[in-house]
């Protein structure tokens, strides 16, 4: 069997946000989003692929209000390095209009800001009845774009981080907590 996809195979990253920290705060994040959209149609949830996947699957599963699930795709921070640091690109879509809907978009983590500034203006102009973010982590030290968080899980320092979706070199996805990926193990 290959093992180039196996976390087990790989040395594993110190804890920075523990199972148990992320649970509790997801269930928090949950009744805030939950009492912010009492009493509204719908939530048009939107995840931002691929790091966002295993933090929407538990939010969504923790909200009572009425919601549905979008994706939405942007080029990687590896593509941007290489070209400017600014220029986001769209690689997937969402599948269905929002004008009219109330919109949260769900992210795994800002950085720069550019992806999320990116997004809010490329939905904001499609008329959404809202648009609101959330965001599991942030980084402030890096901030070159300021976007509004509504919803923020963690602020953490500008470190590397892996786990809960997030990804080194697609790797480490899967790491059931976030952990902090030291120069040497990159
Ligand atoms: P921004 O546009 O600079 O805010 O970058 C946001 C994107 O960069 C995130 O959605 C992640 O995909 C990626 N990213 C930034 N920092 C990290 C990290 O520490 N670990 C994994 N991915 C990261
Ligand atoms: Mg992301």
């Amino acid at each position: 069997m290959p093992e180039s996809a196996s976390v087990r195979s790989m040395p594993a990253p110190p804890t920075l946000i523990s199972e148990d920290e992320i649970r509790a705060r997801v269930a928090s994040l949950a009744a805030e989003i939950d009492a912010a959209y009492a009493g509204k149609d719908q939530l048009v949830l939107i995840g931002v692929l691929k790091g966002s996947f295993i933090f929407l699957a538990d939010l969504a599963r923790r909200l009572t209000i009425p919601h549905r699930v979008e994706f939405i795709a942007v080029s990687s921070y590896g593509d941007r390095e290489s070209e400017h640091a600014d220029s986001v690109r769209l690689l997937m879509d969402v599948r269905h209009a929002i004008d009219s809907e109330h919109v949260l978009l769900v992210e795994d983590i800002v950085d720069t800001g550019h992806t999320l500034a990116y997004l809010k203006r490329l939905l904001g102009a499609r008329s959404p009845a809202s648009l609101r973010t959330c965001t599991l982590l942030h980084k402030p030290d890096r901030t070159e774009q300021v976007v509004d968080l509504d919803f923020l899980g963690f602020t953490i320092p500008d470190v590397w981080v892996v786990g809960y979706g997030l990804d080194y070199a697609e790797r480490y996805r899967t790491l059931p907590y976030i952990g902090e990926l030291p120069p040497e193990m990159r």
